[in-house]
């Protein structure tokens, strides 16, 4: 069954089984050279596994895209304390919809990454903390995670080598901030999904206290095919410092919306001319954000020369975060989009920091006021100090992510919400 709208350029390493249903199963994934990689890491010594990974170059795929081999050799060597992987599976960021593929249709892939993961930084129970709306997909994945136990492939001398590695799903309750990652902790822990103040970094005191390595569904997915084939053979995409193919989930006004695998560095423009069908009905194209909705949009004018890896989309003035396309065509109002997301940001507001929980609050509620065409010039400077005052001052990033979306739309399209302030005109419908 071939996945929806595959495109010739994609470079399907991490999707080449979607759509496959046999491949959920244990004996299905072996099938198609499944669980190869576990064995060669499991001959190899911890650290042998994390410089492979280093030197991929694979970098997290969950928004920060911090380089995934370092952060594990920041685990403690011979602490004497249990150590925990912690993979992020609540992917509830605006506008991404790749990790549930992963879960619905490749578990044992995500599962034999934990398990390498596990391996590498001495880890002896792996969580995949899983958003709890993932009817579907748990249930997948935790039918995978019981045959990966009959295999011998979790648990006690996992394949004979005398290494124990747990692997259990705990489901989360729909909090966007659990997806932060020490939300995430104390969420796991039974606490309240507030993140906590860093330092102390997760590879110290982390889950239940012990040294934690958290990260994301596709991060993990990656590192068994990097172990099986080797740092180069990952190397041969993307480029120099953003290695290695991507899940790009694409939504908004183009043709074909969906997950689609590229290459990093992947021109933004081909993304959306060729490989999503170009714009819906022929429209002009207005902006897009390119990494979920924490990420500055830009205007069509920038989206001209951005290619998708980590660099070249601060280049043209935004983050790829977690590669999550939202396309925007020229009959977007712009205004009511951004009051959405802030609504968005002000309802998930863990509520701990002031800017945070009074910003995100006040901010929506000039929006609101400005789309309703009851809004003045000032609000416009009001919006972009109070922004300016939310943004690296708040124990987590969340606060940022308002402010991203506020500042940029200001920058980029005043003239919108002038027509609105002075005219009570909107933009487009949509
Ligand atoms: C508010 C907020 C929400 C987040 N949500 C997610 C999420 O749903 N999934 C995810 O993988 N990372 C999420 N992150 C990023 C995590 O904190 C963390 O950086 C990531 O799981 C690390 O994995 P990686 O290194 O493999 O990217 C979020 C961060 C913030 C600030
Ligand atoms: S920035 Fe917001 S979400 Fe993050 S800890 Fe502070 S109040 Fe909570």
């Amino acid at each position: 069954m071939a996945y929806p709208y595959a495109h010739e350029k994609e470079v399907r390493v991490l999707s080449k089984h979607f759509g496959e249903p046999e491949a959920r199963t244990v004996e299905g994934w072996k099938a198609r050279g499944g669980y190869e990689a576990l064995k060669k890491a499991l001959e190899m010594s911890p650290d042998e596994v994390i410089e492979i990974v280093k030197n991929s170059g694979l970098r997290g795929r969950g928004g920060a895209g911090f380089p995934t081999g370092l952060k594990w050799s920041f685990m403690p060597k011979d602490s004497g304390k249990p150590h925990y992987l912690l993979c992020n599976a609540d992917e509830s960021e605006p506008g991404t919809f790749k990790d549930r593929e992963i879960l619905r249709w490749t578990p044992h892939q995500l599962i034999e990454g934990c398990l390498i993961a596990a391996y590498a930084i001495r880890a002896q129970h792996v969580y995949i903390y899983c958003r709890g709306e993932f009817f579907e997909a748990s249930a997948v994945l935790a039918r995978a995670i019981e045959e990966a136990y009959e295999a011998g492939l979790c648990g006690e001398d996992i394949l004979g080598s005398g290494t124990r590695i747990d692997v259990s799903i705990h489901l989360g309750a729909g909090a966007y901030i659990c997806g932060e990652e020490t939300g995430l902790m104390n969420s796991l822990e039974g606490r309240r999904g507030q993140p906590r103040v860093k330092p102390p970094f997760p590879a110290a005191v982390g889950a239940f206290g012990m040294p934690t390595t958290i990260n994301n569904v596709e991060t993990l997915s990656a590192v068994g095919h990097i172990v099986k084939h080797g740092a180069d053979w990952y190397r041969q995409w993307g480029t120099e410092k953003s290695p290695g193919t991507k899940l790009f989930c694409v939504s908004g006004h183009v043709r074909k919306p969906g997950n689609y695998e590229l290459p990093l560095g992947f021109p933004l423009r081909e993304l959306i001319e060729d490989v999503c069908g170009g714009m819906r009905d022929g429209r002009a194209l207005k902006a897009v954000i390119p990494g979920g909705s924490s990420v500055p949009i830009l205007s069509a004018e920038e989206c001209e020369a951005c290619t998708l890896d980590y660099e070249g989309v601060i280049e043209a003035g935004s983050m790829l975060g977690c590669a999550s396309v939202i396309v925007m065509d020229e009959t977007t109002d712009i205004v009511h989009q951004v009051r959405r997301m802030a609504q968005f940001y002000a309802h998930e507001s863990c509520g701990q920091c002031t800017p945070c929980r009074e910003g995100s609050a006040w901010v929506t509620k000039i929006l609101q006021r400005i789309e309703e065409g009851r809004g003045c010039e000032e609000d416009l400077d009001t919006l972009m100090e109070v922004t300016e005052q939310m943004t690296g001052t708040t124990i987590c990033v969340l606060s940022d992510s308002v402010a991203a979306p506020v500042q940029s739309s200001i920058r980029k399209f005043r003239d919108e919400y002038l027509a609105l302030i002075r005219r009570g005109e909107r933009v487009g419908a949509a």
